[in-house]
C-alpha cells in the first residue's frame, strides 16, 4: 500500500474536468462550470462522499488557478507543462487516437509515425503517469476510481503498479475500432494501449459493438485476450430528461425561440443538427444531403431550413480547422445558389449558445444525425425528449445511439449523401401519428439510463467485481 494515500473514496479521472478559469483585467478569475453525462453522473453520489475529481488545467486560466491554489471542493486539477499535456491531447490523443477509434483516416489525412510521433507519444504515457500517481496519492484505501476515455488509456496499469488495492475501472465514450483498423497503430504502442486499459478490474464501453471490438483487438493484438481479472462491460448513457426539459423552460431558451423562429420563417419546416465541429460528426455530408434533397425535390424549396449548430472544437489543430471551414463553405455554397429574398436554406451558427441549442431542439421537426461513427451520440436522444411536437430522427448506423434507437429512426449510412436525402424527404412526409408514435418510443428508450444512473451502474458493478 502506499504511504501518500489519501481519504477519497469515488474518484473520476478525465481530462477535461467540470470546471474552467478565465483570467479577468482585474486580475481576478472566473469559474465556470460544465455540463455533460459526466457531471450530472457524479452528483449522485453527493457531497459527503468523499469524491474526487481529478482533471488536468487546459487554459491559462486553468494553471493559474492551480497556482493561486484556487479551487472547488471534489476537484483536483492537475497542471501538467503545457507542452506535455498538448503533446498528449492535441498530438496523440485528437490526431492519432480519435482518428483510429473513429476510423477516420483516408487518403490524403494519412497515419505518420515517425520520431515526432514517438517524442508526443512519451508526453502521452507523462501525462498519463500524472494522473496515475495523483490518483494514487488522493485514493482511500480500496477506494474505486473510474478513468474515463482515450485520453488516458495507460493510467489504468499505471495506477494498478502502484496502488494494487483499488477497484479500478476505464470507460471508452468513443466507439472501439475493429482489429483489422486499430492494428495501423505500431504493434508496441497497440499493445501498450491495450494492456493500459486492461490494468483496470472493469473495462466499460457504451454499446455491446464497441465492447466487442475491443476484446476483439486484445485477442489480435495480445493473443492471450482478456486476462482473467478483467471484466468488459457496457452502459450506455442516457439523457437527463428532468434537467434538459426545466433548462429547455427557462426565459432565455424562450427568447431565442422566437429569434430562431423568424429566422426560419412562418410555416417552414426545420431540420435541426447540433454538433462540435469535428469530422466524426460528418457536417459536410449531411449538408451535401440536404443540397441533394432541394436539387432533386425543388417542392422543398423555400419551405423548409436546415438549422445547423456547429460549435468549433479542437481549433489548436488545422484538421479540425479545415474541417470547420469546409462546413461554412459549403452552407454558403448552398445559400448562394438556393437562397431567395425570404429564404435562407442554411442556418448556420457556430458561437457555442447551449440556451440557443435547446431552442432549435423544441422547434425540430427532424433531426439529423449522421456521424461516420460515434460512441454513442446525446443530440439523438436529446432532440426527442426535448421537442415540442415530437420530431423525426434521421440516425446514422454507426452511432452508438442506433443499437437503442435504431428501430424508431430513419437510419442512414453515413456515407451515403443520395440515400441520407431521401431519408431527410422521408423523415419530412412521415405522418403525424407516426411521427407522434414514434417520439414516445425514442423517448423511451432515450431515457433509460439517465446520467446518476449510468455512473452509479457503473461504480457499483466496480465493486461488486461484475461484468455485463
Ligand atoms: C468526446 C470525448 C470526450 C470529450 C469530448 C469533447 O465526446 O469522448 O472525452 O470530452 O469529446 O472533446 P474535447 O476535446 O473538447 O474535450
Amino acid at each position: 500500500m502506499a504511504s501518500t494515500q489519501g481519504a477519497a473514496q469515488v474518484l473520476v479521472a478525465s481530462n477535461r474536468g467540470p470546471v474552467s478559469y478565465t483570467g479577468q483585467q482585474d486580475g481576478s478569475l472566473v469559474a465556470r462550470r460544465g455540463g455533460g453525462g459526466l457531471v450530472s453522473g457524479l452528483s449522485a453520489i453527493g457531497s459527503d462522499a468523499d469524491a474526487l475529481w481529478v482533471c488536468a488545467a487546459l487554459s491559462d486560466g486553468d494553471r493559474e488557478a492551480v497556482r493561486r491554489g484556487v479551487g472547488e471542493p471534489g476537484v483536483r486539477m492537475l497542471d501538467i507543462p503545457a507542452d506535455v499535456h498538448a503533446d498528449a491531447y492535441n498530438g496523440i490523443a485528437n490526431s492519432v487516437l480519435w482518428f483510429v477509434h473513429h476510423m477516420l483516416y483516408q487518403t490524403p489525412l494519412e497515419p505518420v509515425f515517425d520520431a515526432e510521433f514517438r517524442r508526443q507519444w512519451a508526453s502521452y504515457q507523462a501525462y498519463n503517469r500524472a494522473f496515475a500517481e495523483a490518483l494514487a496519492q488522493e485514493a482511500a484505501e480500496g477506494a474505486a476510481v473510474v478513468v474515463q476515455d482515450y485520453h488516458l488509456a495507460l493510467a489504468p496499469r499505471m495506477l494498478r503498479q502502484l496502488r494494487p488495492d483499488l477497484r479500478i475501472g476505464h470507460f471508452s465514450h468513443t466507439p472501439w475500432a475493429p482489429p483489422d483498423y486499430f492494428r495501423l497503430l505500431p504493434d508496441d504502442i497497440a499493445a501498450e494501449l491495450l494492456a493500459g486499459i486492461l490494468g483496470a478490474d472493469r473495462a466499460a464501453f457504451l454499446t455491446r459493438r464497441w465492447a466487442d471490438a475491443f476484446t476483439d483487438c486484445c485477442h489480435a493484438v495480445l493473443g492471450p485476450g482478456i486476462p482473467s481479472g478483467t471484466r468488459v462491460g457496457v452502459h450506455g448513457l442516457g439523457a437527463d430528461a428532468d434537467f434538459l426539459r426545466g433548462r429547455a423552460h427557462e426565459p432565455d431558451v424562450a427568447e431565442r425561440m422566437t429569434a430562431l423562429r423568424t429566422e426560419i420563417g412562418a410555416g417552414r419546416r426545420a431540420i435541426v443538427r447540433v454538433d462540435r465541429t469535428e469530422l466524426s460528426k460528418n457536417i459536410v455530408r449531411g449538408l451535401l444531403a440536404y443540397r441533394q434533397l432541394l436539387a432533386d425535390r425543388p417542392e422543398w424549396r423555400e419551405r423548409v431550413v436546415h438549422v445547423a449548430f456547429a460549435y468549433p472544437s479542437r481549433q489548436d489543430l488545422a484538421v479540425y480547422r479545415d474541417y470547420t471551414a469546409a462546413v461554412q463553405r459549403v452552407a454558403e455554397e448552398i445559400n448562394a445558389e438556393y437562397g431567395t429574398a425570404g429564404w435562407t436554406p442554411v442556418l448556420l451558427h457556430v458561437e457555442d449558445d447551449f440556451a440557443r441549442s435547446l431552442a432549435a431542439y423544441r422547434l425540430a421537426d427532424v433531426a439529423l444525425v449522421n456521424p461516420i461513427r460515434d460512441g454513442m451520440n446525446l443530440v439523438a436522444k436529446e432532440v426527442p425528449v426535448v421537442s415540442d411536437e415530437g420530431c423525426v430522427l434521421v440516425l446514422s448506423r454507426e452511432a452508438g445511439a442506433y443499437e437503442e434507437l435504431g428501430a424508431d429512426a430513419i437510419t442512414v449510412n453515413p456515407y451515403d449523401i443520395g440515400g441520407t436525402a431521401d431519408a431527410l424527404h422521408r423523415a419530412l412526409t412521415l405522418p403525424a401519428d407516426e411521427r407522434a408514435e414514434r417520439t414516445k418510443r425514442l423517448i423511451a428508450a432515450a431515457t433509460a439510463l439517465p446520467p446518476a444512473q449510468w455512473f452509479l451502474d457503473q461504480l457499483h458493478a466496480l465493486q461488486a467485481g461484475q461484468a455485463g
